[in-house]
């Protein structure tokens, strides 16, 4: 399983779905390894790499939400603290049982369909929003701290 960018998830911010491409990117690239068998140092590079990346990301979107006064920033927050731990799960689940990639991989579709269905919806919701507001583009620095 794959997921693809399509034109019709773009929320209407360049800077959100540069970094959606980028977040499906690494989530392909993740699912590719376990599939591929290419070992699992480079298998858990890729995961770190995504676990970080996706809280980049949700960092981002809550400036832009902090920003411009959010009317759902708490829920919006939420679901992304949810995917986070999700993930943080996902990278325990991995370093604590290496070589069964079966349930990780499953893990990882759970996470794809998450993705689509959250940015779909309340990540759309949030684009709408800011295209009534004059932001185009927030700057986040990324160091992230747990
Ligand atoms: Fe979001």
């Amino acid at each position: 399983m794959k997921i693809e960018w399509k034109d019709e998830l773009s929320v209407g911010n360049t800077q959100i779905d540069e970094q959606h491409k980028t977040l499906i990117s690494i989530t392909n690239k993740f699912h590719n390894a376990m599939l591929n068998e290419e070992g699992n140092e480079a298998v858990l590079d890729v995961l770190k790499f995504l676990d970080l990346y996706v809280k980049i990301h949700f960092r981002t979107e809550e400036k832009f939400m902090e920003q411009t006064d959010y009317p759902y920033l708490e829920e919006h927050k939420q679901q992304h603290k949810d995917m986070i731990d999700f993930v943080e799960n996902m990278k325990k689940s991995f370093v604590i049982n290496r070589d069964n990639y079966e349930n990780v991989l499953k893990l990882n579709i759970k996470l794809m369909k998450w993705y689509v269905d959250h940015i779909s919806n309340s990540d759309k919701k949030l684009g709408n929003y800011l295209q009534d507001k004059s932001i185009k583009v927030v700057v986040v620095d990324d160091k992230v701290g747990d």
